[in-house]
């Protein structure tokens, strides 16, 4: 069971989020329990990354595989991912073992689990650049845990780990222009708009056109609600 809000836990640190505030962007606002601030961290011995109000953010583990193959393997789900459906279960064991065994420090894609009370509910990638101050990332949630706002808390998260423990200058993302729930969250996260690449991506059979999106540190800490307050 998750500790209440507010409450110290042991090992990573927790991120709390008071459940109706949004800050900018629609963004829920995260709270240490000691005021508008963030975020997560890492135990170097530790599987988990951060934890949220309802999320645990965590490395993969050998017994993901049959519930990321499952979901991967939704057609709905993969509809504007590169990958296709089904997604066997042996890429999807071969995939965890390497995400968990992998350098999340290192330059190239790495993925966490998205963990709900045990469950695993969906992932977020990251790929870092060789100059480790740029990142893209990427995000999957189950169908049935979308629609719950918990993308949106995961993602919080995520960012200003990246942002405020990590360093980096700035994230980028992009979505197929008809994937609208992929483009409002990155809106509600306060990624700016940067344009659109023509027939950029083979997605399915078919060239799609590709909605580019980016968010810098100084944007994120600009968001009192999201990064370090403001000095
Ligand atoms: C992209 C994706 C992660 C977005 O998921 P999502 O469920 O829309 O996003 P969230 O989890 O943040 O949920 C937000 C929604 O939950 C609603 N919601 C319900 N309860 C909520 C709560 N307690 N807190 C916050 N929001 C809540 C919000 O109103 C919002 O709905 P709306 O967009 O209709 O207004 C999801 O559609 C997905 O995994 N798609 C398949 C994979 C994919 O395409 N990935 C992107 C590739 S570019």
């Amino acid at each position: 069971m998750p500790a209440p809000a507010g409450v110290a836990v042991s090992g990573p640190r927790r991120v709390t989020r008071a459940a109706p505030a949004l800050g900018c962007h629609g963004r829920p606002r995260i709270d240490s329990g000691d005021g508008w601030d963030v975020l997560g961290v890492i135990g170097d011995t530790s599987r988990v990354l951060l934890s949220t109000d309802r999320l645990t953010i965590r490395r993969f583990h050998a017994d993901d595989a049959a519930a990321l193959a499952a979901y991967r393997s939704d057609p709905e789900v993969a509809r504007y991912q590169v990958w296709e459906t089904p997604f066997p279960l042996e890429r999807a064991v071969t995939l965890v073992a390497a995400l968990a065994s992998g350098d999340p420090e290192e330059p190239g894609w790495f993925s966490y689990a998205i963990d709900l009370d045990g469950t695993l509910i969906g992932d977020i990638g990251v790929k870092l650049h060789r100059n480790r101050r740029q990142a893209k990332i990427g995000y999957t949630l189950a169908a049935a845990y979308q629609g719950k706002g918990y993308a949106t808390e995961a993602l919080t998260a995520f960012l200003g780990h990246l942002f405020t423990e990590r360093g980096l200058h700035r994230v980028s993302a992009g979505c197929d222009v008809r994937n609208v729930r992929s483009a409002r969250l990155l809106e509600r996260l306060g990624f700016q708009s940067e344009g659109l690449r023509r027939r950029h991506i083979w997605i399915k059979g078919e060239w799609t056109d590709d909605l580019l999106y980016g968010l810098l540190a100084s944007e994120w800490r600009a968001c009192p609600s999201a990064g370090d307050e403001p000095a």
